[in-house]
C-alpha cells in the first residue's frame, strides 16, 4: 500500500489531499476562492495565483499532519501541471517540486483533466476499464474512451462553450453570482422545465460534439424580454442543457458499442438533474453508471493523488524536477480540431 500526496491548484480550488492506494482518503483541505472572484464575475488569475500561494503550504501541513506522515514516508507527491491558469498551476508544481525534492520522493506532473477522469475509479472500486467517459466542467465538454491509465480517445467535444461556462454564464445573466452551476440549479428546481422555449444547438446532427453558445444567447433574449420569471428561465436553460448532453452523448455511446460502463466526471457532473439523465440513458442502454460524489466531482486534491496512485500501480515513470507546467494539455493529443473549438485548453 503506498500513499501519495496531491496538490491542486490550476483554477480557483485550493486543495491537498493524502491518498492512499487502496482508496483511502485520508485528509484533505480545500479552499474556494469564490468570495475573492465573485466581485469580478469570474476568475482573476492574478488574484488566484497569489491565493494559492498564500494558502497552499499550511494545507500541505495540516493534511501532512492529520495523516501522520513525514515527507520521506511519501510514495510520490502529485501536482496538478496543466491545464489551466499558468500562475496558479505553477505555484502548485514548483511546490511539488520542492517537497519532492526535501522528501527525496518522486515527482508526479499530473493532467488535470486526467484527475477527472480516473476520479470515477477512486470513488467505485468495482469500475474497471474500458469505460465511457462525460467530462463536463467549466473548460471542458468531452465524450472519451477511457482504455487505461494514460490511454485516452477523444469521440466529441464542444465546439464553442464549455458545459460549465454555459451554467456560469446563465447565472450571469439571472444575477446568481459566481460561480453559477450550484445556483442555476437550485433555481431551475423552483421553475418549469419547459416555460421558455430554448434551443437544443446540434440535436439530431451527424457528429457527437457539443454546442453551447446559441443556448447562452437564448437565455440572454429570454431574460431580456421581460415574458418569462426567472426560476424558469433557470429550469428551462437546464433542461436544454441536459437534452443537449443525452443526445450527443447518445449518439456517441453508439461508437463504443462494447464499452460496459458509462461514467460522468468534471464539476458539472455534480448537478442532481444532470445525474439522474445520465443514469437513465445508462440504464436504457444497458451500461454500468458510475459518477462520484459530488465534492469529488468539483475541483479537488484527492483526484489529482488518485491520478498519481494510478500511475504508480502500473509502474509509469516519475517526472523530472524540471518538468514544464503547461496552460494547454489535451488527454488526446491524436484528436482532430473541430470548428470553434481549440480556443480553451
Ligand atoms: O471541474 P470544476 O470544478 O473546475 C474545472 O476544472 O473547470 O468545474 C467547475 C464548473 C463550473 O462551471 C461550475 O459552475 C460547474 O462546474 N458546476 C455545476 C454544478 N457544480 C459545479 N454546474 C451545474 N450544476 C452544479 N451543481
Ligand atoms: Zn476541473
Amino acid at each position: 500500500m503506498g500513499v501519495v500526496l496531491g496538490i491542486e491548484s490550476s483554477c480557483d480550488e485550493t486543495a491537498a489531499a493524502l491518498v492512499t492506494t487502496d482508496r483511502r482518503i485520508v485528509a484533505q483541505r480545500i479552499a474556494s476562492q469564490d468570495e475573492a472572484h465573485a466581485p469580478y464575475g469570474g476568475v482573476v488569475p492574478e488574484i488566484a495565483a497569489r491565493a494559492h500561494a498564500e494558502r497552499l503550504a499550511p494545507m500541505i501541513e495540516e493534511v501532512m499532519r492529520e495523516g501522520g506522515m513525514a515527507l520521506h514516508e511519501l510514495d510520490a507527491v502529485a501536482a496538478t501541471a496543466g491545464p489551466g491558469l499558468i500562475g496558479g498551476v505553477m505555484v502548485g508544481l514548483v511546490t511539488a517540486k520542492a517537497l519532492a525534492m526535501a522528501g527525496e520522493v518522486p515527482l508526479l506532473a499530473i493532467n488535470h483533466l486526467e484527475g477527472h477522469a480516473l476520479s470515477p475509479r477512486l470513488a467505485d472500486p468495482e469500475l474497471d476499464f474500458p469505460y465511457a467517459l462525460l467530462l463536463v466542467s467549466g473548460g471542458h465538454c468531452q465524450v472519451l474512451r477511457v482504455d487505461g491509465v494514460g490511454q485516452y480517445r477523444r469521440l466529441a467535444t464542444t465546439i464553442d462553450d464549455a458545459l460549465g461556462e454555459a451554467f456560469d454564464k446563465t447565472a450571469k445573466i439571472l444575477g446568481l453570482g459566481f460561480p453559477g452551476g450550484p445556483a442555476v440549479e437550485a433555481l431551475a428546481r423552483e421553475g418549469d422545465p419547459h416555460g421558455v422555449p430554448l434551443p437544443r444547438p446540434l440535436v439530431g446532427s451527424g457528429e457527437p460534439h457539443f454546442s453551447f453558445a446559441g443556448l447562452k444567447s437564448a437565455v440572454l433574449r429570454a431574460k431580456q424580454s421581460g415574458r418569462h420569471v426567472d426560476a424558469d428561465i433557470a429550469a428551462s436553460f437546464q433542461q436544454a442543457a441536459i437534452d443537449c448532453v443525452i443526445d450527443r452523448l447518445a449518439l456517441a455511446l453508439d461508437t463504443m458499442a462494447e464499452v460496459p460502463a458509462l461514467v460522468v466526471a468534471g464539476g458539472v457532473a455534480a448537478n442532481k438533474a444532470m445525474r439522474a439523465a445520465l443514469e437513465a440513458l445508462a440504464a436504457d442502454r444497458g451500461l454500468r453508471y458510475s459518477a462520484p460524489p459530488a465534492a469529488l466531482c468539483t475541483d479537488n486534491a484527492a483526484m489529482i493523488a488518485w491520478a498519481g496512485c494510478e500511475r504508480l500501480r502500473i509502474g509509469a515513470p516519475a517526472d523530472p524536477l524540471d518538468v514544464a507546467a503547461r496552460p494547454r494539455w489535451p488527454l488526446d493529443p491524436a484528436a482532430e480540431p473541430v470548428r470553434g473549438a481549440g480556443v480553451k485548453g
